[in-house]
This record gives structure tokens, sequence and C-alpha cells, in this order.
């Protein structure tokens, strides 16, 4: 109702809440009226507020954020959920809308399941966060944003948010809201591209990564929440990814889905385990109740274990997100459970925001980790699409439509080898220093091929008989997705997701329409 303050006065407010001499107490209410009451006269009482927020306060409180910061932050709709409520995420870069040559992307997602609502909180408090802190010049935040993009999707699954806030905090059962508004589990309804995985690993056909999405997924419940995120994921060049769940306290990371599917539990890592090893210890280390060594904390399965597990070895589930987004996209992605009450009260947000601040920085500054450049022609035009290969790593990433590419390693000696059809690889040796926090810069220039791609991309030893070898035809299969083949073409030149994209009716997000 009132007139947003500028800028900077919002700003020191959200300072002064964030720091602990006003802490809210207990009662909540009591607690801010008492910081307001200490502010000189005249400040707008519109700071950071530690509380739940409901669809309608979530929406205001991230369209009033980028507003502030509009020359940091935008906020744009990747979708809507069943009930019709758009998927608001709030983006942040030093040039909002727009991929930046070699700015590495990263998005935050809370609430998939409605009813864990802490992740939902703590990304509207780092919204909040990273626009005020800006503002106020932290070299670290905008060191940050003057050099990754940030999406943050605070509510995947809004509609099982009414449903759980309904019961409100303390009411809310172990699963009511879990799913959403079609009883659709979200993080089970991702394609399983794991089997897949394994069945061509097994057949040693695979350079890993890429797998298109099976037809038959289309066939059954696809939640329009599910369809918004792969739409998500085709547009944006994610390089890193967290997801934030709540009912346990330990950072989760691929595969989810056990390697024998009979087992409920196995140890199930992927080519990059060491790589989300990092990852995962760069959130849980800096967690002060994740490394709080005491026996009955929340969360004490995972005390000896320094609070993070592969997903398979803690229970193995099929249709997650991570396991897709790592199988399908350039993107890696963990999982955060952030505490063992999925619907925590109103007084216990501050205290979890202080816990999870720090985390979530790391996590997202763990994007400028590895390798990244770009990979072009003798005429330095960009060769999108192109393979990025490690050495003994069999998972590839691809370069984006600018050429360039994000490679997340862990510290060492790696062999990098870029190909492209119609180019012959280029093999470069890359060391990466124990200490590095800035990703290095390797770039590739591709000659052109005067013989036939075909033989020369498979190499001298690889060519078997026919010259079709297994790896040329994944290439194939990973470079058009199956469901564009079989998909009567409607408009020749439409992506494969067209269809079920217009169907969502006149909401189109303007995002979608850059490429
Ligand atoms: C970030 O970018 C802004 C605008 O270009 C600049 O004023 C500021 O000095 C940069 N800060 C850092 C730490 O890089
Ligand atoms: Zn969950």
């Amino acid at each position: 109702m009132r007139p947003p303050p500028p800028p900077l006065l919002f700003a020191m407010l959200v300072l002064a809440a964030a720091r602990p001499w006003c802490e809210p107490t207990p009662d909540a209410a009591g607690g801010l009226d008492v910081v307001e009451e200490a502010l000189p006269s005249g400040f707008p009482p519109t700071f950071l507020r530690f509380t739940h927020h409901s669809y309608a306060q979530m929406v205001r409180v991230l369209k009033q954020t980028a507003a502030r910061c509009t020359h940091v932050a935008k906020t744009y709709s990747i979708g809507r959920s069943f009930d019709g409520r758009e998927l608001l995420v709030i983006e942040f870069s030093s040039l909002p809308g727009q991929h930046e040559l070699m700015e590495p992307e990263v998005k935050l997602i809370g609430n998939i399941h409605g009813n864990e609502v802490a992740g939902r909180e703590m990304l509207i408090y780092l919204a909040q966060y990273l626009c005020s802190e800006y503002l106020l010049g932290s070299d670290r935040i905008q060191r940050l944003l003057n050099t990754t993009r940030i999406h943050l999707l605070p509510s995947m699954n809004p509609d099982g948010y009414e449903v759980a806030a309904a019961e409100g905090a303390g009411y809310n059962g172990w699963t009511s809201g879990r799913q959403n508004a079609q009883n659709l589990d979200l993080n089970r309804n991702f394609p399983d591209l794991t089997s897949e995985y394994y069945r061509l690993a097994s057949a040693r056909s695979m350079r890993g990564g890429h797998i298109a999405i099976p037809q038959h997924y289309w066939w059954g419940k696809v939640a329009p929440e599910t369809k918004a995120i792969m739409k998500w994921m085709r547009t944006i060049p994610f390089v890193l990814s967290a997801s934030l769940h709540g009912g346990d306290l330990v950072v989760s990371y691929p595969f989810d889905f056990s390697k024998h599917p009979q087992e409920e539990k196995m140890f199930s890592p992927t080519p990059d385990e060491k790589m989300f090893k990092l990852l995962a210890k760069a959130y849980a280390d800096v967690h002060p109740m994740m490394m709080d060594k005491s026996e009955n904390r929340c969360g004490g399965n995972f005390l000896k274990r320094g609070s993070i597990i592969n997903g398979a070895d803690w229970y193995s589930f099929t249709g997650g997100m991570s396991d897709f987004n790592y199988l399908h996209s350039n993107c890696f992605e963990i999982t955060v459970e952030l505490g063992c009450v999925k619907f925590p009260p109103e007084e216990a947000l501050y205290t979890i925001w202080q816990h999870n601040k720090e985390p979530l920085l790391n996590f997202v500054e763990m994007v400028h980790r590895g390798i990244k450049g770009v990979v072009m022609d003798k005429f330095g035009k960009p060769v999108k699409n192109a393979r990025i290969l490690v050495k003994g790593i069999r998972h590839d990433i691809t370069t984006a439509p600018d050429g360039d590419y994000w490679r997340l390693l862990p510290p060492g000696s790696h062999i990098v080898i870029a190909q492209a059809p119609g180019y012959s690889k280029v093999i470069k040796k890359v060391i990466i220093p124990a200490r590095m926090k800035r990703a290095g810069r390797v770039d590739f220039i591709l000659q052109p091929l005067r013989i036939r791609p075909r033989t020369f991309l498979l190499g001298p030893r690889r060519s078997g008989p026919g010259g079709a070898g297994p790896h040329r035809e994944l290439e194939e299969s990973s470079q058009e997705p199956l469901g564009a083949r079989r998909q009567p073409a409607a408009g020749g030149s439409k992506p494969w997701w067209w269809s079920y994209f217009t169907s969502l009716g006149p909401h189109q997000p303007r995002w979608l329409l850059k490429y």
C-alpha cells in the first residue's frame, strides 16, 4: 500500500534486520515492532520480515525487490501451476533478462514439495538480501552478481503450499500438500533417464549425458510444473542448481535412482562423483547445524558422513529432478534438506536463514569452479552444441548457442577435448590448482574437416565395421530428442516442446522467445 522507499534506505533496513540485535523473539511480531520503534522516526517499516509468505505476499515481495533493484534484478514467469498460479522467478545479474557470453547461470528451486516450506522462505529472503547487499556496495555480492546470473524460483509447487499452509505450522501433517493439485509428486514426475543411462552404460555405448526423453514419458501424466521446469532448462544454459527440501538435515547428490532397481539403497555415483561431493560439501561444510557433532541433533544419521550423501545410497527413487538435470542437460543439481521440520513455526525462520545464508552463497559461488570458454571456428564464429569431453569422466557438456561452455571440474589435471560435427577435434591439457576459485578460461578453435565428418569423429580406433559406432548413434539421438522425430512437425522449424508450450495459453513467458 505504501510507496516503496528509496533503494538505499530499504537496503539499510534489511541489513539492520539481519543483525543479531534485532533477532525476532519467539513472539515474532513483537520482536519486529521493537525494531521498528528503535528506528529513527520517518523510516518506513518495510524491511526483511522473517515470516511465512502466502502466494500473494511472495509475488509482491519478489516484484518489489525487482523494482528496487531494476538494474540487477527482474521477475519473470516460467509457466503456471495446475491451478493457474504463475511460477514466478526472480533473476539477478548485471544485465537481467539476457545471457551474457561466458557468464554462468545458476538456479535455486524451493518448495517442490508443497509442504516443505523453509526453502521457499530462504529464497524469498535471499532475493531481498542480494538486492540490498548489492545496493549497499557489498564487495562479495557485487562481484557475484557482476559475474553470475542467478535465478530463484521460491515455489515450484504453489498449489501444494496452499494446502499445507491452510493447516499451518505445527499442524501440517507429514504429507498433506506435498503433491501438486493433480496429486502428483513433482520430484517423481520427471522422465526417468537414469534407467536408460544404466542400460546404455552396461552396453558400454555411452559417452554420457544429453539423453533424450523417451516418447512413452509423454503418455503418462506430466504436471504443468514439471513441464515448466523442463522448458526453462531448455531455454537457459544452466550450469548449477539446487533444490531445497525439508524433513531431514543433509545434502544429497545424484544419482537418486539406484543402479540396481531392486535395491532400496545402493551407492550409485555419477561419473562426476568427485565434483558432486565438492558441491555438496560447499553447502554442508559451512552450515553450522550440518557440522554440529552432537549425536541427537536433527539429521543424526548423516553425522559421520559430514552431512552429505549420494541420493540412492540414502533411498532410491525414480523420476527425480536432479537425475534429470544431469542426464538431460549440462546442469549439475544437488538436493538440500534444510531441517527436520517441514513446516517450521515462524519464529524458527530467522535462525534457519542465519544457518543457510552462507551455505547458499558459498554454493552459488561454486559455479565458478573448473573451466569455461568459447568454442569457435577459425573465423571466430561460435560453434553451438559442440561437445566438451573430459578424459576419465564419461559425461559430456555441450556449448550454448553463443558457443560458450562451462565445465565444473575438481582441482587437478585434466585432458579436455572439444569436438563438433564437421570439425577436427582439439585436445588440451588443463591443470586446475587446488585453491583456484575462478573458472579457468579455455577456448577452442576448431578446424573444418575436408573428409566426411562421420569417419573422423569416431576416430580411427572406434570406427567399427560400417562406421556406425554406438557413440555416433548416441550423438544423433542427443542432438535431436526422440520426440521431435516422431511428432508431426507442426510448424516446420518449431522446437520439439512447442506444442505443449502453446497449449498453455496466452501466458507465454517472453524469455522463451529469445533464441
Ligand atoms: C560490479 O559492477 C558495477 C557496475 O559495472 C561496478 O560499479 C562495480 O565496481 C563492480 N563491482 C565489483 C566488485 O566487481
Ligand atoms: Zn522433499
